[in-house]
């Protein structure tokens, strides 16, 4: 049975590597991001759009009433660090982290419900357990992410459905900002760590294992500092 994906902001970083990869495992698969697509593959399906943007809905809806998704793997995210004199971005990282992914899921679960299969992985981050001066914004779209991805995964596993929410620690793409980066991977590992995910449909899954103590230290030096 030929497998379909719809795959939400892969014109670069994980989403492009993870499209090339599905390809490559003979997946037939719909990109959606604000950029043109480089890859040209009878199996690959390109549409420009912004997920913050008013026609997104109308376009996710078209496609999918055209194919039977098995899978939706959403990507996007946008962090920008924190200016007190000059908030503008706050809100614009909520609407396109969190709220997109909601729009996303809002449309695409329903399909997956009708037809008792379906698989919804939405990328977040270890940030979504901890506070930042750096970045307020991402962080808190994170932990919305996480907490409404895994609530969503207990409200319809027993229709058939599964939802994993794969939070990363560093991963090797322009997003990687900070001048420390503890225990990053590259790409191709991230997306390996997100075909067992594929494979094995956890709710929650975090890689790499190793930065999981390294987040329990961090917020217990916060508790300790007080910071
Ligand atoms: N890299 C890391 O260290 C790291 C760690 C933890 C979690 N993550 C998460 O992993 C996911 C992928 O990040 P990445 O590292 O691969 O970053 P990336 O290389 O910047 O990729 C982000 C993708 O999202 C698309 N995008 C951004 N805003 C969009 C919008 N409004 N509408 C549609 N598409 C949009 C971008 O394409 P266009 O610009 O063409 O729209 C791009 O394809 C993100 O959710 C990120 O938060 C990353």
């Amino acid at each position: 049975m030929e497998r379909k994906a719809i795959l939400i902001g892969n014109s670069d970083g994980i989403g492009l590597a993870t499209t090339k990869r599905l390809l490559a495992a003979g997946w037939d698969v719909t990109g959606i991001s604000r950029s043109k697509s480089s890859i040209t593959s009878k199996a690959y399906h390109h549409n420009v759009a912004d997920v913050s943007k008013g026609n997104y809905p109308d376009l996710l809806t078209k496609l999918i009433s055209k194919n039977t998704i098995n899978l939706c793997i959403y990507f996007v995210g946008i962090g920008e660090l924190f200016d007190p004199s000059d908030m503008i971005y706050e809100p614009k990282i909520i609407d396109t982290n969190l709220t997109g992914m909601v729009r996303t899921a809002s449309i695409v679960i329903p399909q997956m419900v009708k037809i008792g299969q379906g698989h919804f992985i939405g990328i977040s981050s270890v940030a979504d357990e901890l506070l930042s001066a750096e970045a307020p914004s991402y962080h808190a779209s994170k932990a919305g992410f996480s907490n409404y991805l895994e609530s969503l995964a207990l409200a319809v596993k027993s229709k058939g459905v599964y939802v994993t929410n794969l939070r990363f620690g560093f991963v090797d793409t322009k997003m990687a900002k900070g001048d420390i980066k503890p225990f990053m991977i590259s790409i191709e590992k991230a997306v390996d760590h997100l075909e067992t995910c594929i494979n094995k449909k956890p709710f929650r899954y975090t890689a790499p294992k190793a930065v999981i103590p390294f987040i329990k230290f961090r917020k217990l030096m916060m508790k300790l500092i007080g910071k």
